[in-house]
């Protein structure tokens, strides 16, 4: 199976005034189609901020990050960024990050509309992940009608709709 995203002694420094903390000492790991991993560390060992990177949401200070075998030099710098988490990551926060005005279909249909997606395979694909995460009934409701656990599933049809 090929590998999906490879990192390679990624650093990360934080700056305050003449302070610096290395957040993240060198991380390498990679990761093949349709395997699964875990991160687990207590609370300020730097998920977060290695998952901000990976997301391509922050840039590392060094190491390298390769996408599909291919080294992505801009990984986490714009306009690359933004490319790089529509074609490519899902990402679900652990507060859920949903738009509070719109309902859960248009929450969840967003990825593809700014991928601008057909109408017609955006609906469809919509109305086939809301069923999927069991929420087929609550697609025209207002996202904050929902409760916590319903609202993380709408964050998670919006992660693995693209
Ligand atoms: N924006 C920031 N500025 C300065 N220090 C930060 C920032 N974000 C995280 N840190 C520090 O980096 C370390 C790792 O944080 P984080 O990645 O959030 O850990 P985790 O998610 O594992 O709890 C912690 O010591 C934290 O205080
Ligand atoms: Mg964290």
């Amino acid at each position: 199976m090929s590998e999906i995203i490879k990192i390679k002694d990624i650093h990360k420094f934080y700056k305050n005034g003449k302070d610096s903390l290395e957040a993240l000492k060198g991380v390498s790991f990679s990761l093949k189609q349709g395997e699964i991993l875990a991160i687990m560390g207590s609370s300020g060992s730097g998920k977060s901020t290695l998952l901000h990177i990976i997301g391509a949401m922050d840039v590392a200070d060094e190491g390298e990050i390769y996408l599909n075998g291919k080294l992505e030099e801009k990984y986490g710098v714009e306009p690359n960024a933004t490319k790089i988490r529509s074609e490519n990551i899902g990402f679900i926060f652990q507060a859920f990050n949903l738009i509070q005005d719109f309902t859960v279909e248009e929450n969840v249909s967003l990825p593809l509309i700014l991928a601008k997606e057909k109408s017609k395979e955006i609906r469809k694909r919509t109305k086939d992940i809301l069923e999927w995460v069991g929420l087929a009934e609550k697609g025209r409701n207002p996202v904050t009608d929902l409760s916590g656990g319903q609202q993380q599933r709408v964050a998670i049809a919006r992660a693995l709709i693209n």
